[in-house]
């Protein structure tokens, strides 16, 4: 059997996402953003989101069909994001997919937005490496993760005990005067700073928590470390701020995973969501990764954050794997658990 086409569908918070692969090739990936109509708010507000999707939907889907030369009858299958996210958000993706497989007589799988951050890699590199250690980071979750097979099953060896470190980049913009979203401000900013000038907490990194909670994260204490320094530093240059306090968080998140890769022996590293497009994270893994003898991949920036093309590629490999495909009639869920890679 050939390739199979596959029609991926994101909507889990401001984006409206379509991808299109055939096997691995990826052929369509649009992406409508409401994010502007959220920024002045400070976040995504749920309703304009979901009002957004229902308006950005049939069109954006238009548009990767004619980007990637097909016509919707050549679908093979349909994959859409079930979970996590909002749940009005998620309900225009998974009942626009489901009214396409329905109308194709194709199999539907709705499946998790975070093992679709991961996926997205099997476009860029090599067949997916199993078993591997994943480091998820986006603007809702943080978690490092132990993958046998991303089409069945996802194992969690830590999270995040208070903010995601998308979160963190936000939050810390927002009281820096960076605007929305914070991460790639952030990056910006750090870009002319001295990431050694503000020796910031690493959150988890005393003796007793490699003890106790090896890969777990904490991003807390750093945020209000920074903005105690904020307050309490008037002549306070910006650059040097949102450079020490992205190292703070980088420096942990892969001193953490690469823990990981140590205490298993799986010499293997992915890096996904939408924190894995931060310039000081892509190089400060690479550094460490080569240092430690794991191969290291990160799919590229403008795949990390929220996109269909992942969803595809996550349906792709199932549908290729010969994974059952979801009930026509799924249902989303809005706190589906990163272990969950379909409903
Ligand atoms: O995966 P994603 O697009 O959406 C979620 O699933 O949450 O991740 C969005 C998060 C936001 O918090 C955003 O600030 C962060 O990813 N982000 C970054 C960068 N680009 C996006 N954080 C740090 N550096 C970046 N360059
Ligand atoms: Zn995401």
């Amino acid at each position: 059997m050939s390739a199979p086409l596959v029609l991926g569908i994101e909507t889990s918070c401001d984006e409206t996402a379509i991808g299109i692969v055939k096997g691995r090739t990826l052929l369509a990936n649009e992406i409508a953003s409401s994010v502007q109509e959220h920024a002045r708010f400070g976040g995504v507000v749920p309703e304009i989101a979901s009002r957004a999707h229902l308006e950005a939907m049939i069109p954006a889907l238009d548009r990767a069909l004619k980007t990637a030369k097909v016509s919707l009858k050549d679908i093979d299958a349909v994959a859409v994001t079930a979970g996590p996210g909002l749940v009005g958000a998620l309900l225009v993706g998974t009942s626009t997919a489901a009214a396409i497989a329905l109308a194709l007589d194709k199999p539907l799988f709705g499946v998790n937005h975070l093992a679709a951050h991961i996926s997205v890699d099997y476009l860029t590199h090599d067949n997916p490496l199993d078993p591997t250690i994943a480091l998820l980071v986006s603007g809702g979750h943080s978690s490092i993760l132990q993958i046998n097979d991303i089409t069945s099953s996802v194992t969690s060896l830590g999270s995040t005990m208070d903010d995601a470190a998308g979160e963190a980049f936000d939050k810390i913009a927002r009281v820096m005067g960076l605007g929305f979203p914070g991460g790639p401000a952030v990056d910006l900013e750090a870009k002319s700073g001295d990431a050694n000038a503000i020796n910031f907490p690493r959150g988890l990194t005393q003796a007793e928590d490699w003890r106790t909670r090896p890969y777990d994260f904490s991003f807390s204490g750093l945020k209000t470390a920074v903005a105690r320094y904020l307050e309490s530093t008037p002549q306070y240059k910006r650059a040097d701020v949102a450079a020490s306090f992205q190292e703070a968080i980088v420096d942990v998140l892969v001193q953490k995973s690469l823990a990981a890769c140590a205490a298993t022996g799986i010499e293997s590293l992915v890096i996904a969501g939408g924190v894995a497009a931060n310039s000081r994270l892509r190089e400060l893994a690479e550094e460490r990764c080569e240092k430690a003898g794991v191969k290291l991949r990160i799919p590229s920036p403008l795949l990390c954050t929220d996109n269909g093309a992942m969803v595809a590629a996550l349906g792709s490999l199932m549908s290729s794997a010969g994974r059952a495909a979801s009930a026509i009639d799924l249902a989303a869920s809005s706190s589906l658990s990163v272990t969950t890679v379909r409903v």
